[in-house]
């Protein structure tokens, strides 16, 4: 009886995938620490005609924010819907770091596999371990070179091709790690510091076949009000900009893959990055600087509102339960540290039809590490008209990665410290170092985040940090957060606690 049932269940899922997938892909274009510098957002130097031409077919959303600003931890909340705290990637996967999702995570090709869908990845993948990110066609950094699958666009374009000729009746997910516009000067120093020399052709940097390198002007670039306004910070971004020009050329070359391989318009289309541009207060903090992101999402089955943009809030915690939505996949209910887990993004496919006129109004973000030595752990939470930061390690200077410290911005931005020079900036490396405990911004009223109202005695701003900070505390319950009681006291949630968990004061002063 148990048997024939299993085999009547198989049987049931089997035909449910065949009908309700209906031959529907999915196509992931993921930036590597890209921003808004394309027209799309409005930037008018940087040239993006490929992105232009994927918002003319999509819904572009000007509200998106990442979970965490800061690349691994990313990938995984990308991958498995999970905060990074929830997942276990705390910090960056690769080398010395080693950090891994734990091992009963129910990933997004996990349950894509279960669902007979083929999966792809080719580019950047820095997530693990393999258990927990399985793909069935995977050209990575793992076993090639990263600039060859995540920068030379001829190269991915191939892999692409080859991917698309693969088991061609089964629906398809493919995730595109791009290496552009990632910095370059830590690792490959001799292809400048954005690699924006690697494969233009001249003596030494190889050559991209189909790459049309586009240069850029320092005198013309535009700086974000988060960057200082100086020649090495511009000369900085005008290499980014080159660099962004490479991934959207190679947009085009992936988009016109699907083109000729038929899969156009029976696949959704998602680009996005992973977290905020390599300048400071850009990735590794939770300003909006570093937290908002660019969303493109084309549909074609949602032509209602292509080339429209959407207001609503969105995180890169919807787009595992987009996903799951486009192919009628169900999470399954499992257990993570100790609680159920659960997935707190929601599906983006409603969107797509209309503006929603409620349910879209609040994200919230969780960062751990990045580099092993740099613990700095926050929790947000932000909506419309204000954004709570907690900083739990607020009394150690904020941390720099090894890959933004030698950049020309951050070396600028020393020097000119140490010599007492101007900045040209908005902050002081002091204020960016040392931070309160608690930030509260009107992000309305102050977009750049600079007063912090946390210890406002305006009644109404003293009921919002009090509500906001209730909001953020439930979150952490619901996502098992192991830090939900820091830095002041300790979670006790075993023994005599386990039917009472609570946090127990250390007396420690915060
Ligand atoms: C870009 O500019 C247009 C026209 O001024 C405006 O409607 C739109 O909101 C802007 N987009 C962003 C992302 O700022
Ligand atoms: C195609 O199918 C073969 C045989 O089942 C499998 O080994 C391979 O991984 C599949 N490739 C993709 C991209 O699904
Ligand atoms: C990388 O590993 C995958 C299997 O995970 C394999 O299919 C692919 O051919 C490998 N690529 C290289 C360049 O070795
Ligand atoms: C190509 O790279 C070289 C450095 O090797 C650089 O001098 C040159 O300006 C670059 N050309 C273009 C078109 O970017
Ligand atoms: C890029 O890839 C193409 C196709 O594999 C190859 O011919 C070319 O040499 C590569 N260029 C670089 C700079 O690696
Ligand atoms: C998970 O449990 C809930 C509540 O019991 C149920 O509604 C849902 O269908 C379950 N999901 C799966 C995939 O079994
Ligand atoms: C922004 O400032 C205006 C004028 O001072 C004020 O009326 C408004 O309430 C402020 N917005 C928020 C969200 O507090
Ligand atoms: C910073 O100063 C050092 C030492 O004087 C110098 O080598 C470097 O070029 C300077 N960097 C920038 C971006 O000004
Ligand atoms: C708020 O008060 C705390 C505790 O007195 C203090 O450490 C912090 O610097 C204050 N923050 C602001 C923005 O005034
Ligand atoms: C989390 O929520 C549960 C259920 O509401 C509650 O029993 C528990 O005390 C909360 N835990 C913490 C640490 O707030």
């Amino acid at each position: 009886m148990l048997g024939y049932n299993s085999v009547l269940i198989t049987f049931i899922i089997a035909l449910n995938g065949l009908f309700s997938a209906n031959c529907r892909n999915v196509l992931i274009l993921l930036g590597d620490d890209a921003g808004f510098e394309t027209q799309v957002y409005n930037n008018s130097v940087c040239q993006t005609p490929n992105l232009d031409q994927l918002a003319k077919i999509g819904l572009v959303f000007n509200n998106a924010y990442t979970s965490v600003s800061s690349c691994s931890p990313s990938r995984s909340v990308i991958m498995s819907g999970l905060p990074q705290h929830q997942n276990g990637m705390y910090g960056l996967h690769q080398d010395e770091h080693h950090f891994m999702s734990f091992d009963q995570v129910q990933s997004l090709p996990l349950l894509l596999r279960k669902a007979d869908i083929r999966t792809g990845i080719i580019g950047k993948k820095h997530v693990g371990p393999e258990s927990v990110y399985p793909y069935d066609y995977a050209q990575t950094e793992e076993n090639n070179s990263i600039l060859k699958v995540g920068r030379n666009i001829t190269h991915m374009k191939l892999l692409v091709r080859e991917f698309l000729n693969q088991n061609k009746s089964r629906p398809f997910f493919l995730y595109i790690g791009f290496h552009d516009p990632h910095r370059c000067g830590h690792t490959n120093p001799e292809y400048g510091s954005f690699c924006q020399w690697f494969g233009n052709g001249s003596q030494g940097m190889g050559l991209i076949p189909d790459w049309k390198p586009v240069v850029y002007d320092l005198d013309k670039v535009t700086v974000p009000y988060f960057v200082q306004d100086t020649p090495a910070a511009r000369e900085d971004i005008a290499a980014q900009y080159t660099t962004i020009s490479r991934l959207d050329q190679g947009v085009g070359l992936i988009l016109d893959e699907l083109k000729q391989a038929g899969q156009l318009d029976d696949t959704l289309i998602i680009y996005t990055s992973d977290n905020g541009i390599s300048f400071p207060n850009g990735r590794t903090n939770l300003y909006d600087s570093g937290m908002a992101e660019p969303f493109i999402v084309s549909s074609p089955y949602h032509k209602q509102r292509w080339g429209q943009t959407s207001s609503a809030m969105v995180s890169l915690v919807d787009i595992v339960p987009t996903v799951l939505d486009w192919f009628s996949i169900q999470y399954p209910n499992y257990t993570l540290l100790k609680h159920p887990a659960q997935l707190t993004g929601k599906s983006l496919l409603p969107v797509l039809k209309a503006e929603p006129q409620s349910g879209f109004d609040t994200v919230y973000a969780s960062h751990n590490l990045h580099e092993v030595t740099m613990y700095y752990p926050m929790r947000v939470v932000r909506d419309r008209n204000f954004k709570l930061i907690h900083n739990m390690n607020f009394r150690m200077p904020f941390p720099i990665d090894q890959d933004f410290y030698i950049s020309p911005t951050f070396q600028d931005l020393l020097n000119r410290t140490r010599g007492k020079e101007p900045l040209n900036w908005y902050k002081t490396l002091e204020k960016y170092y040392y931070r309160d405990q608690w930030e509260l911004y009107d992000v309305q009223n102050d977009t750049m985040e600079l007063k912090n109202l946390a210890n406002s005695s305006d009644a109404h701003i003293k009921e919002v940090f009090v509500q906001m900070r209730q909001k953020l505390l439930q979150w952490q319950n619901l996502t098992s957060d192991p830090w939900i009681c820091s830095p002041g006291s300790v979670l006790e949630d075993e023994g005599n606690y386990k039917l009472t968990p609570q946090c127990m004061s250390m007396d420690n002063k915060v």
